[in-house]
């Protein structure tokens, strides 16, 4: 009996990768990002309001769309206390033309409460950012590397396809158990040092070579040792 229930909870074990293989995807990954990383000014601050700023326009809209808003935005409210002042209204206002109403209220209710509890910061830890609204674990283990350098894990779209691609290759990537999988791996793979780097190149590796249609896996630094390489689209639908 027991051993029929352990069966059926691991009809698929999924393994994490070992040391090596760790060191060979961080070290191709960063080499990779080295090259071709995209130059953002989001990636030139460390400063925790304006990588939340950015992480939430993001969140459901494309680059090229955030980049003038972004830039405008933080010379209109340069820091937490600058939008805790404003009123809610001008701040969704000053929010179009990005969609979803709801991101900036929550980046202003942010805001007045980093300003009314936490002197104006964003804290460090993991759970009281969580307790936020509007910052989830994607956008707290953005915060956490890319504003405080923690080795943080991050899974986003964009970082569940490469991971799933190159370390799973089989089953559902929505399935819980293979969504909580790739959180683990994200977690196993971030090194202490560039935890920074790393997190943004997985990013950009899955906006750029590992798309979700027609991924260009000839100029993939990942190929040599991706589980889905050579890619075939109908195993993925
Ligand atoms: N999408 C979400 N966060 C991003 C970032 N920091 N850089 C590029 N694209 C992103």
């Amino acid at each position: 009996m027991r051993r029929k229930k352990h069966l059926a909870h691991n009809r698929s074990p999924l393994p994490l990768p070992d040391p090596s293989a760790r060191r060979w995807f961080r070290s191709k990954l960063l080499a990779w990002y080295d090259a071709h990383g995209r130059d953002l000014p989001w990636r030139k601050t460390s400063d925790p309001y304006h990588i939340l700023v950015s992480e939430v326009m993001l969140q459901q809209t494309q680059v090229d769309r955030v980049l003038p808003k972004y830039l405008r935005w933080i010379e209109r409210y340069p820091s937490f206390s600058d939008l805790a002042a404003a009123p809610e209204e001008e701040v969704v206002r000053e929010w179009y033309p990005l969609g979803y109403n709801i991101r900036p209220r929550r980046l202003h209710s942010i805001a007045r409460e980093a300003v009314g509890q936490y002197s104006g910061q964003l804290p460090e830890d993991e759970e009281t950012l969580k307790s936020f609204k509007g910052i989830g674990p994607y956008t707290a283990g953005a915060i956490r590397s890319f504003a405080f350098g923690k080795r943080a894990a991050i899974l986003d779209t964009n970082v569940a396809r490469v991971l799933f691609r190159v370390f799973v290759g089989r089953g559902n990537p929505k399935d819980h158990a293979i969504r909580r999988h790739l959180w683990k791996l994200s977690a196993a793979l971030v090194p202490a040092r560039r935890a920074f780097d790393f997190n943004q190149a997985l990013m950009d590796i899955g906006a750029m070579v590992c798309v979700a249609r027609r991924p260009r896996c000839l100029v993939c630094p990942l190929a040599r040792r991706c589980c889905s390489f050579p890619f075939n689209p109908e195993k993925e639908e």
